[in-house]
């Protein structure tokens, strides 16, 4: 039995699987652990629970000579530096599957919002500036034979691809390597290099995860060679898209708009995003499903059970 720290009140059964463990989490009343007391709790941990926006690194873990397990309450784990987790021989897991789902409708939300333009519509209403329906007011992006460039197809993209057939989306991708030939004829999809799919596609939606490899990704020359009336959307992380060169893009109306879940520095969001009428802006909220945020929970805290049983866990990115 060991001592696992929880970083936030979470959903789920997660107690009930770490029965026997002695856990530290938030007192009543907080949402998460503060910094300080999560750093002097992990002393003498044996797990942690991690919370996306916690840089798990050599710093962190100095602190924390006894640690076997680091469970993020996240699928993508670019927060924690495997490098340095390898080095002490911690297992690194995340949380798949559980939240693919909910990830790919809030992506759907955010590409229909865009494409038909519902914060231009919803401003002109709320600021008095609708003087009544006109042949040509807020002219919108027709989904149904547009062409979607899906940047990653792992399983939200995928999850994506089937929601967006649905609208008569024709889908092309770009990733590392092909997809499988049955999930290709599944989604009717074709893969395309990224600057090509880029070029071409009236709709870019990002399910790559962040890497050094794909950091500003969309960055000014790319978001520069995006069709003019096209639509960007990120639920993936926010540094694979370059903001100030996004935001300079919108200033010039090079496009018909953007959906953004995530952001380059959470919980700052730049100013002229925030007052482009053109970006439609979440803080965040992809998997913010009850089902799936305490599916994430429980997927995390079996891990970390797991791990201190002698197990291995499912989802083991690293370690
Ligand atoms: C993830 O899981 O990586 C999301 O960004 C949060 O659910």
């Amino acid at each position: 039995m060991g001592k696992v720290v929880v970083a936030a009140r979470l959903p789920g059964r997660v107690g009930e699987i770490l029965a026997g463990h002695t856990v530290v989490g938030p007192a009543p009343g907080e949402a998460e652990l503060p910094r300080a007391r999560l750093v002097a709790e992990l002393a003498d941990a044996d797990g942690l629970l991690a919370l996306l926006k916690l840089r798990v690194d050599d710093a962190l873990l100095d602190g924390a000579p006894r640690l076997r397990v680091v469970a993020n309450y996240a699928v993508g784990y670019d927060n924690v530096d495997l490098a340095a987790t390898r080095r002490r021989g911690i297992v690194v897991t995340n949380t798949p599957d559980v939240l693919t789902g909910a990830t790919a409708d809030l992506t759907m939300a955010l590409m229909l919002a865009a494409a038909r333009r519902l914060g231009e519509g919803a401003e002109m209403i709320e600021e008095g500036r609708w003087h009544g329906w006109e042949p040509e007011q807020l002219p919108a992006l027709d989904l149904d034979g547009a062409q979607l460039g899906i940047v990653g197809l792992g399983r939200i993209g995928q999850a994506v691809a089937r929601r967006a057939r649905g609208f008569g989306l024709r889908i092309v991708y770009s990733a590392p390597r092909p997809a499988a030939p049955a999930v290709e004829a599944e989604l009717g999809a074709r893969r395309l290099e990224l600057d090509a799919l880029v070029a071409t596609s009236d709709i870019v939606t990002l399910h790559c995860p962040l890497s050094p490899a794909t950091h500003h990704l969309m960055n000014a020359a790319r978001l520069g060679a995006m069709k003019p009336r096209a639509v960007l959307v990120n639920t993936a992380r926010g540094p694979i898209v370059d903001e100030a060169a996004l935001a300079a893009a919108l200033e010039r109306g090079q496009l018909l708009g953007v959906g953004l879940d995530v952001f380059e520095h959470e919980p700052r969001v730049p100013p002229a995003l925030v007052s482009c009428p053109r970006a439609i802006l979440m803080p965040h909220l992809g998997s913010s499903t009850p089902a799936a945020r305490a599916a994430m929970a429980e997927l995390a805290a079996q891990s970390i059970a797991d791990v201190l049983a002698g197990r291995r866990p499912a989802h083991v990115v690293g370690g």
